[in-house]
C-alpha cells in the first residue's frame, strides 16, 4: 500500500468516533481523505469547525456547513493529523502551516483522534523539523531565542499562515521534554504559538498500516 493508501485507512477508522454534530475539523492530505468520507454521512454532521481556509474549501465542496467556533459549544470530537507522534502522544504538527487553529480546535474539545500513517510514530519527536508561527516584524527575534534553545530555525519562505503571519521550521531538535518546550517556545514574545501538541496531545492515535489499523491511547 503507498502511505495515501496508510492515511486514507487512518481516516476511515476515524469515522467510528464521530457520533454526529458538531465536529473539529484538521488540515492536511490525511483529513483531506477524511472529510471526503464525512461528506458519505452528512446526515449526521449539524457542522464542522475547520481549522484553514484549505479545510473550509473542501468541506464546502462536499455542502458541509463550516461553523465559527464562537458560535458553537465545547465540541466532542476533532480529527487532524501530525507529522510526529511519540508514544504518549505528543506531537509536532505545523507542516502545512495551519498549526494555530488546529491548536485551538484541539484545545476547545473532549476528545482529540489524530489519524496518521504508521511511519509518523517515533520515540523521540524532532527529526520534523518543528513549525513555529510569528507575528511578522518579530522573526528575527524569535529565530534568535530558538537558536538559544539549540534550534536551527528556517524561514519558511513565500508562506503566509491564514492568521497572515510567518513561520520558523526549527531543525536539529531533540525534543526530551515536549511540555517544556512547548511552554518555553510559546513564551518568547512574537510567537503565535509552536507545532507541539504536548500540553493538549491526542487522545487516539489511529495509524494506518500494512497490518490494518493500530490503535494507540
Ligand atoms: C497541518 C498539519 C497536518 O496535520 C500535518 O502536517 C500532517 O499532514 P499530512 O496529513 O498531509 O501528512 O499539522 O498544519
Amino acid at each position: 500500500m503507498s502511505q495515501d493508501d496508510l492515511k486514507r485507512l487512518a481516516a476511515k477508522a476515524a469515522l467510528e468516533y464521530f457520533e454526529g454534530g458538531v465536529i473539529g475539523v484538521g488540515t492536511g492530505s490525511t483529513v483531506n481523505h477524511f472529510i471526503d468520507f464525512l461528506a458519505g454521512v452528512k446526515g449526521k454532521i449539524e457542522g464542522a469547525v475547520s481549522s484553514s481556509e484549505a479545510s473550509t474549501k473542501l468541506l464546502k465542496s462536499h455542502n458541509i456547513p463550516v461553523l465559527d467556533l464562537n458560535a458553537t459549544a465545547e465540541l466532542d470530537l476533532y480529527v487532524d493529523g501530525a507529522d510526529e507522534s511519540n508514544h504518549q502522544l505528543h506531537l509536532v504538527k505545523g507542516g502545512g502551516g495551519a498549526l494555530t487553529r488546529e491548536k485551538i480546535i484541539a484545545g476547545a474539545s473532549k476528545t482529540f483522534v489524530c489519524i496518521a500513517d504508521g511511519s509518523k510514530l517515533v520515540d523521540t519527536l524532532g527529526s520534523f523539523p518543528l513549525p513555529v508561527e510569528v507575528i511578522p516584524m518579530a522573526r528575527s527575534h524569535v529565530a534568535r531565542q530558538l537558536v538559544k534553545l539549540d534550534g536551527t530555525p528556517i524561514w519558511r519562505e513565500n508562506f503566509v499562515t491564514d492568521n497572515g503571519n510567518l513561520i520558523l521550521d526549527v531543525h536539529n531538535l531533540q525534543i526530551e521534554d515536549p511540555i517544556k518546550l512547548e511552554q518555553q517556545i510559546n513564551n518568547i514574545t512574537g510567537v503565535v504559538t509552536n507545532g507541539l501538541f504536548a500540553l493538549r496531545p491526542a487522545d487516539v492515535l489511529l495509524l494506518g498500516t500494512e497490518e490494518g489499523v493500530k490503535t494507540v491511547k
